[in-house]
């Protein structure tokens, strides 16, 4: 049931501090740094030398966030849509690791990604929410996510959660590829520990609501970041596009100059995530689009910043470890794609043309 919410997505939104409780239960070493993941001791990856993370839709977002982390502890790590994955053939030897991430676990484009790289020699993990789902029969290995079951067409708690577990998963990695923890695991870990309540604190105190009423009628909606932060600003795009029917847009913030920045307008909001990742460029390419007019609404920890002094509206979040300021940022992401969606009505829980999984190609 819906517990009192009007909608199943606010419902889930609102669970998130619970989700993540159960995501991160007894998986993390707060004291010494490291993740505890009893389906994979120390050792476990010691002979792989790349991940490929492979997914579609929210759970490509948290694919990309996952290759970034990755990334910043030197191992290769690339980010694949399954849906392309079969088609552009990605070399893959026994030494990959392939990482399918699918909240239901019977995304057909995801699974038939899965079967090539197991057909290549790869190791599969599956990431996953649902116990004994397709995807948990084809891979080698498993990671649940426990984040409760998913209604809401829209996914929500399950990227906060797929991108805590994926964080987990790549403290191992990183501790099994390097011969030793990575130096700031410790602080990451902890950081996990308080998100819960850091999350919290935001679905008490977000101004999101007010934020969609005074855009309410914009030409289009635009989301940019950097580094972990450009997968929030796609996913903030989709969760905006699916449940409002508006026209919506993630790019990486570097990519501005290079063509949407043509489409800024004064009835284009941008909305710009920070997440200390170059924010400085970030910034600049918040006072390009101001120059046209566009208002902009930063989602930062910074609130005595430049940053907030340049922005029209400021959706603040705690601050926390740099690696997971994005599962804030994306908290605010979706409260604005919520009640712009509730102004206008639409139905929320079941978007048209949508559907929870996609079992065809
Ligand atoms: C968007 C959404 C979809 C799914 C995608 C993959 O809100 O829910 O984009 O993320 O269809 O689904 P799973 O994770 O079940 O493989």
């Amino acid at each position: 049931t819906k517990g009192g919410y009007e909608h199943f997505m606010y419902k889930e939104i609102n669970e998130q501090p619970g989700a993540l409780r159960r995501t991160t239960q007894g998986r993390l070493d707060t004291r010494t740094g490291g993740a505890k993941l009893d389906e994979f001791p120390p050792g476990t990856f010691a002979d792989v030398q790349q991940v490929h993370l492979i997914a579609m839709g929210t759970s490509h977002h948290a694919g990309m966030y996952a290759a970034s982390l990755l990334n910043a502890r030197g191992i290769p790590a690339y980010a694949f849509m399954s849906g392309e994955y079969s088609v552009v053939k990605p070399p893959v030897t026994p030494s990959t690791l392939v990482v399918a991430v699918s909240q239901s676990g019977e995304t057909a484009d995801t699974l038939d990604a899965v079967r090539r790289a197991r057909s290549a020699g790869a190791r599969t993990l599956a990431v996953t929410n649902v116990v004994g789902s397709s995807i948990t029969r084809e891979c080698d290995d498993e990671l649940l996510l426990r984040a409760g079951p998913e209604i809401g067409v829209a996914a929500t708690k399950t990227f906060s959660s797929q991108v805590t577990a994926l964080a987990l998963l790549a403290e191992r990695i990183t501790e099994d590829y390097t011969g030793m923890k990575s130096t700031d695991s410790r602080e990451l870990m902890n950081a996990l520990a308080r998100l819960p309540g850091d999350v919290q604190e935001i679905l008490d105190t977000s101004t999101a609501r007010e934020v969609a009423i005074e855009y309410e009628g914009s030409d289009a909606y635009f989301f940019i970041g950097r580094g972990p932060a450009h997968p929030v600003a796609l996913e903030g795009a989709l969760k905006f596009k699916e449940i409002s029917y508006e026209h919506a847009e993630g790019f990486a913030a570097s990519e501005l100059k290079h063509g949407p920045l043509a489409l800024v307008t004064p009835i284009t909001p941008v909305f710009a995530i920070f997440t200390g990742h170059e924010d400085e460029a970030t910034l600049s390419n918040v006072k390009e689009v101001q120059a046209r007019g566009a208002p902009v609404i930063a989602v930062t920890s910074d609130e005595s910043s430049e940053i907030a002094e340049f922005a029209d509206h400021v959706l603040s979040i705690p601050e926390t470890h740099p690696e997971i300021a994005g599962i804030l940022a994306n908290v605010q992401l979706q409260l604005v794609a919520y009640h712009a969606a509730n102004l206008l009505e639409r139905p929320i829980d079941k978007p048209r043309n949508l559907a929870k999984c996609v079992t065809v190609e």
